[in-house]
């Protein structure tokens, strides 16, 4: 509830097909606020860290590799209840099941490449968004 804030990448799939802007307007539109933003090649270490939740699962590897394949763009919102908010923005995590409406939906390449290739990660709770927003940009970025 109230004013909080979310840590949003858009990934190197969407860099590579040129999404940064319609992505970023997307949010702009609902409202939404950019505290800040910058463009990152993402190391193996730091997506080791952004990813710890998934070691060991039979994607991690995968999710690793594209996820340090090109540059990245790295963004905090603030609105209200916009870890929510930006979560059912951005739609399921499979493109494949995204609703129409959602940017995992509206922006997923056709024909459809893997569940990895899904344009844009969000934050999923207030614990992640103060964990990820700390990690890429530093505690002076917390509310
Ligand atoms: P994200 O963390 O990137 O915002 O995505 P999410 O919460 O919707 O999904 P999560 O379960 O946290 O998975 C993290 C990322 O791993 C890749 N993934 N691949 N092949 C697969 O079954 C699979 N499952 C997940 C996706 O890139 C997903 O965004
Ligand atoms: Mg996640």
């Amino acid at each position: 509830m109230g004013i909080s804030r979310t840590y949003v990448m858009i990934k190197p799939d969407g860099v590579k097909r040129k999404l940064v802007g319609k992505i970023i307007n997307r949010f702009e539109e609902a409202g939404i606020n950019i505290i800040t933003m910058k463009m990152l090649d993402v190391s193996r270490k730091l997506a080791e860290q952004h990813y710890a939740e998934h070691e060991g699962k039979p994607f991690y590897d995968d999710l690793l590799n594209f996820i340090t394949s090109g540059s990245s763009v790295a963004l905090i919102l603030e609105g209200n209840n916009v870890i929510s908010e930006v979560r059912k923005m951005i739609g399921a995590t499979n493109p494949a099941e995204a609703k129409s409406g959602t940017i995992r939906g509206d922006l997923r390449e056709d024909p459809l490449k893997s569940v990895t290739e899904n344009m844009i990660h969000a934050s999923d709770s207030d614990q992640s968004a103060k964990r990820e927003i700390r990690l890429f940009f530093g505690k002076s970025f917390l509310l």
